[in-house]
């Protein structure tokens, strides 16, 4: 191997070979056949190793680059001078060779375990600097979010629910139309398909739409449940509908539904009744104006008086004192048929809430798209 050959700077690879030269010839290559001679060439290899040391300092690629050159198993320069100044030495000096060895590996190792401590110990030295704490500067403020509005109102409402004996369900979005219509009493080609229309998936297990509200966790629950039944179930639907300032294609319902023997329509309406005093507070009225829904008989539309006003007549109740509330209703007896509930003995009332339009009429916003825009100046106005 030649001086430069490997592109070392000089002053490194005349030291680096001036060693592996010597280790790779044996002692009688170098003319070492004295007791004398033989200490001078372990002499000189130790100073190399001292040298060596000395310019790469502590850090740890020095320590496993130094390890590897002098150390190593296979080419390392101590098994170098095992095989090639032990094992050929001649029997007079081989005893001399075997001192002079013990004593340089002894040399070496005890070099390189302080070595390898004053590393350790410099690591320990960055990282406790790391970890030292300035308590008086200015710590990271991390900004807390708060409920979205949306989330608030749902908390809301379904607040009022619990309180009265009512639990919270929920189901999927993507739904078949079996639940979504046909067992809410809503044939194919009804006209209350018409307003409805949404967002249809084929599929190898049969078309799948995205609920157009939330009335299908009726059917499910009653399929799967007995009678009593008293539940919420709040979440997302979808429909098609041209978005403006009041619509898009996404919105929240509150669904509700209590099923059990002798529910009257006294019941629905004390129920709703106390619904709206508890949302909009104790003054707020309410009137029930007939409707129509497939899944409800009879139906109503439940008013309430003009939060803003009060009743008087003002801009935002058109001048009516009146503001609409929610769709809601008895159960239709044919909704009992697709649940195997017995329509004989049962009776119920459901309603069905836009939790986007009540947090728009509670909050007094004018548009919608405000509640999905994620614009922090909107959001911060709600803590
Ligand atoms: N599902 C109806 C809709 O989205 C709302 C509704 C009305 C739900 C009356 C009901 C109900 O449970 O009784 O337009």
């Amino acid at each position: 191997m030649g001086a430069g050959r490997r592109g070392l700077e000089p002053a490194l690879s005349a030291v680096f070979f001036m060693t592996t030269d010597i280790t790779t010839q044996t002692l009688a290559q170098l003319g070492a056949n004295t007791p004398e001679a033989v200490a001078q060439q372990f002499a000189e290899v130790r100073r190399h190793f001292d040298e060596e040391v000395a310019r790469r300092g502590a850090d740890p690629s020095a320590q496993t680059a130094l390890l590897a050159r002098w150390m190593g198993r296979k080419s390392g320069a101590l098994t170098q001078i095992g095989d090639n100044w032990l094992k050929p030495a001649p029997q007079d000096l081989k005893p001399i060779v075997g001192q002079e060895f013990q004593k340089l590996k002894a040399h070496i190792a005890a070099v390189v375990e302080e070595k390898r401590k004053e590393g350790e110990a410099a690591a320990e030295n960055r990282a406790a600097a790391r970890d030292t704490f300035d308590l008086s500067l200015p710590g990271v403020q991390r900004e807390i979010g708060t409920r979205h509005l949306i989330r608030q109102t749902f908390d809301e409402l379904i607040g009022i629910f619990l309180s009265i004996g009512f639990r919270v369900v929920e189901g999927p979005e993507i739904e078949t139309p079996y639940y979504n219509f046909e067992a809410l009493n809503i044939p194919e080609h009804h006209p209350a398909r018409d307003n409805m229309d949404t967002f249809y998936i084929a599929g190898a297990r049969g078309e799948r739409l995205l609920r157009t509200h939330t009335s299908p966790m009726q059917i499910r629950t009653m399929e799967k449940e007995p009678p009593p039944v008293r539940i919420v179930v709040p979440g997302k639907v979808y429909r098609r509908d041209n978005p403006d300032a009041t619509h898009g294609y996404m919105f929240h319902q509150i669904e509700g539904l209590a099923v059990d023997r002798d529910i009257t329509f006294c019941d629905f309406r004390g129920t709703v009744e106390y619904f709206v005093r508890e949302f909009l507070g104790p003054k707020a009225k309410t009137r029930l104006r007939p409707s129509y829904f497939p899944f409800t008989e009879p139906s109503a539309e439940v008013d309430a008086t003009c939060h803003v006003c009060g009743g008087t007549g003002c801009r935002v109740c058109k001048f009516s004192g009146w503001i609409e509330l929610f769709g809601a209703g008895m159960v239709n007896p044919a909704v009992y048929g697709f649940v195997k509930y017995d329509p004989e003995k049962l009776s119920g009332f459901a309603f069905g809430m836009g939790v986007d339009r009540l947090a728009m009429m509670k909050y007094g916003l004018t548009e919608l798209p405000v509640l999905f825009q994620n614009d922090v100046r909107f959001l911060r106005q709600f803590p």
